[in-house]
Order: C-alpha cells, then structure tokens, then sequence
C-alpha cells in the first residue's frame, strides 16, 4: 500500500538515536523528508545522512528541548524546512518509586515529556493550520494504561501526554490536522536495553553479558532482539500475549501509518502498539 507519504515533509524529535531514528529511516522511506532532531550533533548527522541514502531531504536540528527557548526554535526551523508531520518522540525515561521521587524527579519527567511536546506543537501549530493538513503525532507509552511502580513520574507525564492528544484533536476539529499518540509497549531501545539489563543485574539473574548480547542483537543500535534470552525476559519483565520485546519497527510503523494521509479519518486515538501487554479495557 501507497501511504501516499512522498513529498510531504516531518520534524521526528530525539531522533538522533532509538525508536526516533527508525522512525525518520521509515518516514524516508516512504518518500518523506526528514528533518532530523537531537543533541548529540555526530549522531544526528549519521541519522541524516542514512536518511538522505533513501532519496529524499534530509536535515538536522539540533537542541536540548528542557532548555528555555530551544523547543520553540526547533520548531521554526521545522516550520522553515517545510515540515506538516511533527512527531514528539524525544521523552526521557527515569526509575523512581513513590519513596524516593524527589519533586525534581517529577519536574524532570514533566519537562522531559509534555512540556516539550506542548512547546513545538504550540509554535508549528500555525503553519499546520495555514497548509489545510498537517499531523501531531506524539509517542506516549503502556506505562499510561498500566502506570509502573517504578517509573512513577514518567508514567504520570505520559498519562498527560495522552490526555493533551485528545485536547488538541478537539481544539484542531476542522483544519485538516490530526493529533494521534502511540503508545509502545517494551520496545528495546538502547534506553530500554539499559533498564533491562540493570534489573537483570539488581536480580543476579544468568549471565549478565548473555543478556546484553541478546537484548541487543549483536550491537544494533536500534535494538533488534533474537536472542533465545528474549523469552525469559518477556515472561519476567514485559509478559505480553504475542509472546515477544517489541522492535523500534514495530512503533515506527504506526506511527508511518498516522502520519499519511491515509490516516485522514483516524483523529484523538492513543494507539497502542505493545504486543497487548495492557490487556482490552
Ligand atoms: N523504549 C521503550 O521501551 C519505550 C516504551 C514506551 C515509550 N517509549 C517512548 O518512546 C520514545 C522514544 O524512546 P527511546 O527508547 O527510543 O528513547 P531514547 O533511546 O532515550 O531516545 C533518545 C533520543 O531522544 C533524544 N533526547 C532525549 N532527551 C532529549 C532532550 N532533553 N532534548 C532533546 N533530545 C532529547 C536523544 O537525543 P541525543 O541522544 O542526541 O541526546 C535521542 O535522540 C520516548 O518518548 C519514550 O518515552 C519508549
């Protein structure tokens, strides 16, 4: 299927590595220019350019989003290089239980999460609006429905970034732009490896280098898994009923999907893309 995606133009943010670099490979994929976005300038620039190899523009802005200013000027330039598909992917994960967040643990997962959506949403909102299409699609998490104990802060800031996605659907009603979420299950990324193989570590579960070898495939930097430890870590961990860690595809798919126009009729949804392991409301 056409998603019908080429010369249409997307801002992907923290997608100088993880579930974002696949996402901007899969938007280029489809024929989209890409406007990549990051800190790390090395990183951004190798994402960019293995963007460009697919045939189509290619960018990169760069800029710590929790810094004053910055989200509003990611924006612009995104605004600038034509982008109407704006994906809010960038949104940091941290271990905090209700004993030992600290109100700065709570701030940082609220300025990590929803302020810089809310930012560079805000400021590219109008040039969405006066091109008569665009998308907001902002990456949530399982932790929304199935808020984790151990992540307090960032669950509550994704259950916000849900809740914003259905207020800006109804606030955009009319103007051809759509705001959607998608929200992943445990998809390993080098941010999640890192989660997973400390909780191995914590437990004294087997062999701590068999683990990392299998949670990261061989050194894939987006995280492909096909170890035979995958298994023990679904059933610990992450138990699902399609049985599997999910894969930066798997999200970069969906959120390819929302982002064309074939998605036209599919407005204010948090769409779910975790394997089930938040079970049928
Ligand atoms: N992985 C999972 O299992 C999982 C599950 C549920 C939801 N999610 C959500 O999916 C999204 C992507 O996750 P991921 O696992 O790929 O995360 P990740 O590996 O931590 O993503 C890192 C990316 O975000 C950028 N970034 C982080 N903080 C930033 C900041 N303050 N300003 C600018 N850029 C920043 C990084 O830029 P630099 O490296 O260049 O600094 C990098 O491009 C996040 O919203 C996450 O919460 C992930």
């Amino acid at each position: 299927m056409d998603l019908r995606l080429a010369g249409h133009g997307a801002l992907v943010t923290g997608s100088s590595s993880g579930i974002g670099t696949t996402i901007a490979e899969t938007l280029a994929d489809e024929g989209c220019d890409v406007l990549v976005h990051g800190r790390d300038a090395g990183a951004a620039a190798a994402v960019a350019e293995r963007v460009a190899a697919r045939g189509v523009r290619a960018e990169v802005v760069l800029g710590d989003l929790t810094e004053p200013g910055v989200a509003e000027q990611v924006a612009l330039t995104a605004r600038d290089f034509g982008a109407h598909i704006l994906v809010n992917n960038a949104g940091p994960f941290a271990e905090h239980d209700w004993d030992s967040a600290q109100p700065s643990d709570w701030r940082a997962a609220f300025e990590g999460n929803v302020l810089p959506t809310v930012r560079v949403s805000q400021t590219l909102l109008p040039s969405l609006r006066a091109n008569g299409w665009g998308r907001v699609i902002t990456i949530g998490s399982r932790a929304v429905r199935t808020p984790l104990p151990n992540m307090v802060a960032y669950s509550a800031a994704k259950a916000a970034v849900v809740n914003m996605t259905t207020s800006l659907a109804r606030h955009l009603a009319g103007t051809g732009v759509t705001a959607n979420c998608v929200s992943p299950g445990v998809i390993v990324s080098p941010s999640m490896f890192r989660i997973l193989q400390g909780q191995t570590d914590e437990q004294g579960q087997a062999d701590e280098q068999g683990r990392a070898d299998g949670a990261n495939g061989g050194g894939d930097t987006t995280g492909h898994r096909d170890g035979p430890d995958e298994a023990d870590i679904v059933a610990e961990y992450a138990p699902n009923p399609t049985g599997r860690l999910g894969r930066p595809e798997d999200i970069a798919s969906a959120v390819a999907y929302l982002a064309s126009p074939r998605a036209d009729y599919v407005n204010g949804i948090e769409l779910r893309v975790d394997g089930g392991i938040t079970g049928t409301p």
